[in-house]
């Protein structure tokens, strides 16, 4: 179904006359919010200081998003192999995580913003895991904007467990190895129902990925700006919205393949 749709953007017919087709706006925006460190160490100051203004960022984010119409919003908050960062500066983000959500959440659910949390809970302290389930149900019937946070996020572990899953229910008799296939997949990840995402913005200027989100950007337009995370603004935004605008996707098909065909 889903591999049907993403044909039918490749070989979609357009009125004659109009340019080869671009890209509509994003409707999942994917973020690798980067660059607090080096931030804040511009400034002389302790790197948790670019994280507490990382945390502002994120609120002019959110506001941007539902500003230009997006529908889903995933932000790279803490990564598993950010566990190698010192103990203090850990610590530091999982109380900024705690804050985010006492502060944030009612304002955020007034707003229609639901909330959802991707990454692997066992690591994590009761209260957290408590808060963010609470945060879940509180606004899970909101549709504004989906906003995906990847806490102790790491793609290749989405990937493992996702294998995992589904074999478990190939030893307990519940489907045959035939049926594993793209779609199986795709449906035994954390979040399923959120489309893959159209775009990733990663701040700070470095150009990787980071082991995020491996299996559902295989064919995402990459943005890559200078600026670091705390000083991420609208404007870089709409300007990321503009570059992605102007890509092409192809899908591994070609411009205008319903002439050529
Ligand atoms: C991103 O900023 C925040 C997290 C990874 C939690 P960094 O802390 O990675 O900042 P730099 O890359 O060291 O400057
Ligand atoms: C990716 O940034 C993780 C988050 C933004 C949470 P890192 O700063 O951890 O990535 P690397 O180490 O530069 O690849
Ligand atoms: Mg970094």
């Amino acid at each position: 179904m889903q591999e049907k749709a993403v044909l039918d953007h490749v070989v979609a017919p357009r009125p004659a006359g109009e340019e080869p087709s671009v890209a509509a706006d994003p409707r999942h925006v994917a973020i690798i919010m980067d660059g607090n460190g080096r931030w804040a160490t511009q400034r002389s100051l302790p790197r948790t200081e670019g994280h507490r203004h990382g945390v502002d960022a994120v609120r002019r984010l959110v506001r941007a998003a539902i500003e230009q119409g997006t529908e889903y919003l995933t932000v790279f908050s803490f990564s598993s192999e950010n566990w190698r960062r010192p103990k203090a500066e850990i610590t530091y983000l999982f109380s900024l995580l705690r804050r985010f959500i006492r502060q944030d959440v009612a304002e955020l659910h007034s707003a229609g913003v639901r909330i959802r949390v991707i990454g692997e809970r066992d690591r994590l302290d009761d209260d957290i895991v408590e808060m963010i389930e609470e945060c879940e149900k509180i606004t899970a019937l909101n549709n504004r904007l989906n906003l995906v946070v990847a806490f102790n996020y790491g793609g290749r572990t989405e990937i493992a467990r996702t294998a995992r899953a589904i074999a478990e229910k190939v030893a307990r008799g519940e489907m045959s190895t035939e049926e594993i296939d793209e779609a199986c997949f795709a449906a035994h990840m954390y979040v399923p129902d959120v489309p893959e995402p159209d775009m990733l913005i990663r701040t700070s200027g470095e150009k990787r990925i980071s082991n995020y989100l491996l299996w559902q950007m295989a064919y995402t337009e990459l943005v890559f700006v200078d600026e670091h995370w705390p000083d991420f603004d609208a404007e870089i935004y709409k300007r990321a919205i503009a570059e992605f605008s102007h890509r092409q996707r192809r899908y591994g098909g070609c411009v205008n393949a319903a002439a050529l065909a």
